[in-house]
């Protein structure tokens, strides 16, 4: 088969991708390793910024997000055993949604279905050949057996933190940027009502929590553990003992329990690869950038990333040819460093680290202070964990 652009991963930048240029009648073949059922059940992010909602909503992917998904107004800080609430719509006048990840995922994976793109989900062997020139090629073998090549004039590398097409550029020609955290989340799904009306980011002397939700009657919830931590010693007495622990207060906060039906220990990272583009080979969302979990950017960020990217693309077919490309890397990164900032950012604002002083600790609820304390510190988290607006800014 032959298109203009092959896209490597059939993520929510993959898809989305192939969705925004099929809007545009331009053609793709999106392949990945996995099946559209593992990708389906594999639990990942919770928030979507508004921008990103605006996005999915007009180009007609789906309208099920306003109807299933819920718009939050604000979050919550809890520390020092109370409640302290971020009020975005009152701070700076925006929102966000929760929507998991695996529903835009389904919802791009239909739309792309109705639309009559081409997505081969499970395939094996995937080879990414001849990015120097202007006629990569990209091989694989489908569920049946069959053995595809799909010759492209550009192929996008969107598979992911693990991303096998950034390897691709060449070792001597790129620069990886990244930090290893000393922890990681224990992620859960329970069965249980839920326990508040938006997300609670808990910072104890225990380590950090993470309450967030699904349905009415399933809860998302995170606890920080180690890397090496085992699902296995972790019955549901304990996560909830310790969730409990991480929550607790002088305002008697407890969170309603329920069978724990799912568990993943979940490590991260922080991780920039540049250039994002080498020849005719340019990489998107987590391939190019992974942040850790804590301030719900990394979905955003991918969305972001292949918005820019289909302008550039459909630019670079249709008129000004390969120089447009040039556009893509200045106008995606400066996004993915105010976003690996914040990560970051968040991150260590919340997280206990092992071995760490009294010192650290006090100096820690110094900093809550700090931002719950002062209308522009709370206006600060809320611009960023909203999402930088692509409006203009003032
Ligand atoms: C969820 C995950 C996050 O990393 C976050 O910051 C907020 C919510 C979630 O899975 O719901």
């Amino acid at each position: 088969a032959s298109v203009p652009v092959a896209v490597i991963g059939a993520g929510p930048a993959g898809l989305m991708l192939a969705h925004l240029l099929g809007r545009a009648g331009v053609e793709t073949i999106v392949v990945d390793t996995r099946t559209r059922r593992e990708i389906e059940t594999t639990q990942r992010a919770g928030i979507l910024e508004a921008d990103a909602v605006r996005d999915l909503v007009e180009t007609g992917v789906s309208d099920r997000i306003l109807r299933e998904g819920h718009e939050h107004e604000g979050t919550e800080l809890r520390f020092g055993g109370r409640p302290h609430r971020i009020d975005f719509k009152e701070l700076v006048g925006a929102s966000v949604w929760l929507y998991p990840q695996t529903d835009v995922f389904t919802d791009l994976a239909d739309a792309r279905k109705r639309d009559g793109g081409t997505v081969h989900f499970g395939v094996k062997d995937t080879e990414v050949l001849d990015i120097t020139t202007d006629a990569p090629r990209v091989r694989c073998t489908a569920v049946d057996g069959t053995r595809h090549e799909i010759r492209a004039r550009f192929v996008v590398g969107a598979d992911g933190s693990r991303s096998m097409c950034r390897d691709l550029v060449p070792e001597g020609r790129r620069t990886r940027y990244g930090k290893e955290y000393p922890f990681a989340w224990f992620g859960i799904l329970a069965e249980a009502p839920t326990s508040a009306p938006e997300l609670i980011y808990a910072h104890s002397e225990h380590g950090f929590a993470l309450i967030s939700q699904r349905t009415e009657n399933v809860q998302r919830m995170y606890f920080q553990c180690d890397p090496n931590e085992s699902v296995d010693a972790w019955p549901d007495d304990r996560v909830w003992e310790t969730l409990q622990a991480r929550v607790a207060g002088q305002d008697g906060f407890r969170l309603k329990e329920g069978p724990v039906v799912e568990r993943t220990v979940l490590r991260f990272r922080s991780f920039v690869q540049e250039p994002m583009r080498w020849g005719s080979l340019v990489l998107a969302g987590d391939a190019a950038h992974t942040v850790p979990p804590t301030g719900a950017r990394g979905l955003n960020l991918a969305l972001h990333d292949v918005k820019v990217l289909s302008d550039v693309l459909l630019r670079a077919l249709v008129d000004t040819g390969e120089a447009a490309l040039d556009d893509y890397q200045p106008r995606a990164l400066q996004r993915v460093w105010r976003a690996q900032n914040f990560s970051y950012w968040m991150t260590r604002l919340l997280h206990t680290v092992p071995g760490g002083t009294p010192f650290d600790m006090r100096r820690q609820i110094g900093e809550l202070d700090n931002v719950v304390g002062t209308r522009s510190g709370r206006a600060y988290l809320a611009e960023q964990y909203t999402g930088w607006p692509t409006r203009p800014q003032h």
